[in-house]
């Protein structure tokens, strides 16, 4: 393999096979050195997983040993059976105990542009220690008990970090709305979860905006009423409606706010002895179905597995770095990569409250540069919009801190990743194209940036202990460089346990496609994928319902639930269509009841109709009218023909009235039944 330097290209398949290897000065210094180490540890995990795991568990501390390292009877998986511990206490604690309580834990940066600079913070572990603490205590004073659901509904400020982990240190179960999704978003998921409490904050900064988040949870609160306390944390100043819940101790009030409760909180909460089995998280996430599934993540493998892969994918070393994941804590890369993986290794990690381009366009250089960044994760949207900005922006800048670039949440295009090495890694910097879910917990199949030879577009090969294969539906692996399904064949540490109040919805929408020989069922990611000659991975994208919007899942059918809940909607169909930033943009079919006419003004009302239904993210690029949504005979919406409509690969003649789909319809009636 060459050293350093690129092979030359060789073209197969749709993507570039250039071969981008380490830079020894950073190689020798990196957890995993070689391409041969990891084959030999990835060899081992597999032979031996359980010694594996049991050896990566015990950088961790634990209150009490395990009994077992693996129960698995398909598919359910119980890892580190019998032993308790505490994942803020490894998160902080632990580093206040050893004497690293003055060390930074987490360096946050607000948007708001001030004369003097925009506001920043350093919270040490100490800090945490103490805020986390008392609000533990705040919750419990609350009525909130180990195993209850408390919904977390905030913009990225320290506060959001202080909120998950007092829930982690109190044995509580937290659910992390997405501070962009809407009013009846948020009610879903505190009805599903059976959620009494909610933490927010009166607003979030935003593009120099505010975002109305307490409005929204009093719009949610209009739809239930099982909430019984909101606490606020006073970020913006903005103004918001004071409610009352006459019915409980707390002198009949539902707000409070943050600052109040904190200061009559005591400091000292020890953290809960947790089962490894007991739950840490609910993640809502899309699916096939109309309705968002809460993923359901347990305390001892996700630590053990979230704290390894951060440590080895991003080369973290204490003292050394300051790592950054640009996501939003409302997102499972967010939870693993932000806070649950990341500060067990004693690494200070990155909060950044706002948007990328403002005041400006280099609004991330500047944060790079200014806290001398040195390990960056972000996602391919993000980095097809810095591409069309221009490379002006991060130019103005000094980026020499920066040692490791990852990547995640869609597959990301050679050009994206030719300009993301180029511009930001300065021809130096590994990229880690991290392909994981949020049922996965953490990474699955990625590159170690001192190890593996990476090739633009490739999420390369599996992560230590992960089974992945391209398979059929019989379970039986496909020969190299023709797609199939990936699967994952065995069990790993941060998997899924269940999705909540769902049992069925698990065992159908996971283990049910894929079955071997022996009637074992696989894991079914959901993903087509190939594999080259190398053994390297290529996610080729969603083979069900879901699209894959800027990095975030969407189903299809809820964004078609949304739409006909409209009164001009009687019919809808959603697909994907190629979108220049997003990857895939949202593409929705709509059939008009009768006195509705087609107008830009509904397809205004429509958009703003999706916003308030489930978020932002899910407003349609483009709608179109139809006479009739086309189906087969079956009764099967065509989705194959309207992608191809949507695409502009078929033509339907004149788009700007009600389409008619009869004729096309017939002709591709064979290819979709
Ligand atoms: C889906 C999971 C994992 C956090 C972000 C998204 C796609 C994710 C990659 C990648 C190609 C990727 C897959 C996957 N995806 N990472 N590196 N290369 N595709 O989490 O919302 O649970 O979505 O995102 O399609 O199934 P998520």
């Amino acid at each position: 393999m060459p050293d350093r330097a690129e092979s030359s290209a060789i073209e197969s398949g749709l993507h570039e096979r250039r071969l981008f290897s380490p830079a020894p000065e950073f190689a020798e210094r990196a957890h995993v050195r070689t391409l041969d180490e990891y084959r030999a540890l990835h060899k081992r995990s597999i032979e031996d997983p359980e010694g594996f795991w049991a050896e990566a568990a015990g950088h961790l501390e634990w209150f009490s040993p395990w009994k077992k390292v693996l129960e698995w009877k398909a598919p359910d998986a119980k890892w580190f059976v019998g032993a308790t511990t505490n994942l803020c206490h490894n998160c902080v604690d632990r580093h206040v105990k050893d004497g690293h309580g003055d060390e930074t834990a987490v360096i946050w940066e607000g948007e708001p542009m001030q004369p003097a600079g925009p506001e920043t913070a350093h919270i040490t572990y100490a800090d945490l220690q103490r805020e986390t603490a008392k609000f533990g205590n705040v919750l419990k004073s609350l009525g909130v008990r180990k195993g209850d659901v408390v919904t977390i509904y905030m913009p990225m400020i320290p506060e959001l970090a202080v909120a998950v982990l007092a829930c982690a240190r109190i044995g509580a179960v937290h659910s992390v709305i997405f501070g962009g999704f809407s009013a009846s978003a948020i009610a879903d998921r505190v009805h599903d979860a059976k959620s009494r409490v909610i933490v927010t904050a009166d607003g979030g900064w935003r593009r120099g905006k505010i975002v109305p988040l307490k409005d929204n949870v009093d719009a949610a609160c209009t739809q239930i009423d099982t909430i019984d306390h909101v606490v606020v944390v006073q970020r913006t100043g903005e103004q918001t409606v004071w409610h009352a819940k006459p019915s409980d101790s707390h002198g009949g009030k539902r707000d409070h706010w943050w600052h109040d409760l904190m200061a009559a909180a005591d400091e000292n909460c020890p953290c809960e002895h947790m089962d490894s089995e007991d739950p840490l998280f609910v993640l809502y996430t899309s699916g096939t179905t109309g309705k968002p599934k809460g993923i359901l993540h347990t305390t001892g493998g996700y630590m053990v597995q979230t704290a390894l892969t951060a440590k080895v994918v991003f080369d973290l070393k204490p003292g050394e770095d300051v790592y950054w994941c640009t996501a939003d804590l409302g997102w499972v890369t967010g939870h693993s990569y932000i806070v649950y993986g990341v500060m067990p290794n004693r690494v200070p990690t990155l909060m950044y409250e706002g948007a990328p381009d403002y005041p400006d366009k280099d609004r991330f250089w500047s944060i790079v540069a200014r806290h001398k960044v040195s390990k960056f994760y972000t996602a391919p949207t993000a980095i097809r919009a810095f591409m069309k900005w221009g490379e002006e922006h991060p130019k103005k800048h000094d980026l020499s801190s920066l040692r490791v670039l990852g990547t995640v949440g869609e597959p990301i295009n050679p050009e994206a990743w030719m300009w993301y090495h180029r511009v930001i890694g300065a021809e130096r910097c590994p990229i880690v194209d991290t392909w994981w879910q949020t049922e996965t917990g953490g990474h699955m199949i990625t590159p170690l940036p001192g190890a593996t030879p990476t090739k633009p577009g490739s999420c390369t090969l599996p992560f230590f202990g992960v089974d992945a294969a391209i398979v059929n539906d019989q379970g039986e692996e496909q020969p190299l460089n023709s797609g199939g399904l990936l699967a994952i064949r065995r069990p790993w540490p941060s998997m899924l346990r269940g999705i909540l109040g769902d049992r069925q919805r698990f065992i159908d929408t996971y283990w049910s496609r894929i079955r071997n020989d022996k009637g074992e069922p696989y894991y079914f990611a959901g993903d087509g994928a190939r594999r080259d000659e190398d053994g390297y991975f290529w996610i080729m994208g969603r083979v069900d319902d879901v699209i894959n919007v800027s990095g975030h899942r969407l189903g299809t059918m809820e964004v078609e639930s949304a739409l006909v809940s409209h009164e001009a909607v009687v019919e809808a169909a959603v697909v994907g269509m190629p979108h220049e930033i997003k990857g895939t943009g949202i593409a929705a079919f709509v059939t008009l009841a009768p006195g509705f006419e087609a107008s830009e003004a509904l397809r205004t009302a429509l958009r703003a109709h999706v916003g308030e239904e489930i978020g932002a993210i899910a407003k349609p690029d483009q709608i179109r009218f139809a006479e009739a949504v086309p189906k087969t005979r079956s009764g099967k919406i065509m989705r194959r023909l309207l992608r191809d409509i949507a695409a502009g690969r078929a033509d339907t003649g004149d788009t700007t009235t009600l389409e008619d789909f009869s004729v096309l319809a017939k002709l591709r009636e064979s290819e979709e039944s």
